[in-house]
């Protein structure tokens, strides 16, 4: 059960409550779910001696401390290339991706609820959650059950299969793959990352540490890669935490960046018709939701803090995938989507070099197949 009051799960679109940590959608109309906070962001409340995720502890209140299951997720480094501009390492992750945040909050909230009742959880994803789900199901020593989409990376698919947890491939879109997992069948808990809202949630603590890696002042803009929405939606409400608490002026730019091939976000919020190619083939192959079900809650969300938009394309991922890797860091394609952006927008004028940019480097380069050119 949720604490009262301090901690509510809601229906985004028709408003009920939900008092089930299980529950992935609203039981009455089936749309997502959200969570509304009662408290404010107070710098001294940071356990400052804890060097993960969990220095925010206090702003979780839903989960005991004797229930969090942790593998040092989060505290990612920042590092200053130049005077505005700044990488956040958070494929340093411990399964080498940014979803060990949402996992994190995600199975501790949830994991003794399902051994009490003899289950299993089953995620749907396209790689690097179902690898961070199967290993915070292994340290809480829970059963999952992987589905991933046929063409899997292969790092990515032995990654998820080394944590002991069985993987599902299925053929045809990332919807089937999807519908798929949540197929009813017994002892399953579908907890899939893009719906759960507990998952999302743990991704708020993204924004709260580059904000106290600027001591507080935040950047003019950060950069994210963006497909199924989890990433800018978390990072979005951490930011909007702190300004509605006053710990920080106002919520930096967010800038949701897209492939040309997987962009409705983008097309969405320049009022552009988005036409899905029938195949994926992007070198980000993380970024591959042409359809995501929280389409309707991130074009909300950005078009209230103001956040940008912006697509690039694929000889630009693979340049920017090199430049990267030649200054000593290797990220996966998906990941180098945000710098490209950012350079795009450097050569566009539609952001200043003075400005400081936060890109969020999501991924590590050894779940990636791609060869490097010579
Ligand atoms: C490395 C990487 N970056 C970015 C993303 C995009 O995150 P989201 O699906 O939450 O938009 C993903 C999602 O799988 C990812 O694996
Ligand atoms: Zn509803």
């Amino acid at each position: 059960m949720l604490k009262p009051m301090s901690y509510r799960v809601y229906c985004t679109s028709c408003r009920k409550a939900s008092a089930n940590v299980l529950d992935f959608q609203c039981s009455s109309c089936g749309k997502p779910l959200d969570l509304r906070r009662d408290f404010s962001f107070e710098p001294k409340l940071v356990q400052l001696k804890n060097y993960s995720a969990w220095r925010y502890a206090g702003f979780f209140p839903h989960v005991d401390a004797k229930d969090i299951i942790t593998l040092g997720e989060g505290w990612t480094p920042l590092v200053k290339l130049n005077d505005s501009l700044f990488f956040k390492l958070d494929c340093l992750n411990p399964t080498g991706s940014f979803k060990d945040r949402g996992s994190t909050t995600l199975i501790s909230a949830i994991h003794k609820q399902v051994k009490r009742q003899g289950g299993y959880v089953a995620e749907d994803s396209s790689g690097n959650a179902g690898a961070s789900i199967a290993a915070y199901s292994a340290r809480a020593q829970l059963k999952a059950r992987i589905y991933v989409p046929e063409n899997v990376s292969g790092p990515k698919f032995n990654q998820i299969r080394s944590y002991g947890m069985p993987v599902v491939k299925v053929a045809g879109s990332r919807s089937q793959v999807a519908e798929k997992a949540q197929q009813s069948e017994k002892g399953k808990f579908y907890v899939g990352h893009i719906f759960h809202p507990f998952f999302r949630d743990g991704i708020r603590t993204l924004a709260y540490e580059i904000a106290e890696q600027f001591a507080w002042k935040t950047p003019e803009r950060v950069y994210l890669p963006v497909s199924a929405g989890t990433l800018l939606l978390g990072v979005i409400s951490g930011f909007r935490h702190l300004a509605d608490s006053g710990t920080i002026k106002t919520v930096p730019t967010i800038v949701a960046c897209q492939t040309r091939q997987v962009s409705p976000l983008y097309h969405r919020l320049r009022k552009l018709k988005y036409k899905a190619p029938k195949k994926v083939t992007s070198l980000a192959d993380a970024l591959v939701s042409t359809n995501p079900p929280l389409l309707d809650l991130m074009t909300r969300e950005l078009q209230e803090i103001c956040g940008d938009v912006e697509i690039v394309d694929e000889n630009e991922i693979l340049d920017v995938f090199t430049e990267l890797a030649h200054k000593g860091f290797f990220v996966e394609p998906s990941s180098a989507v945000a710098y490209a952006a950012y350079q795009k927008q450097l050569r566009n004028k539609e952001v200043s070099e003075a400005d400081k940019a936060v890109i969020v480097l999501t991924g590590h380069g050894l779940k990636a197949t791609l060869q490097p050119a010579s």
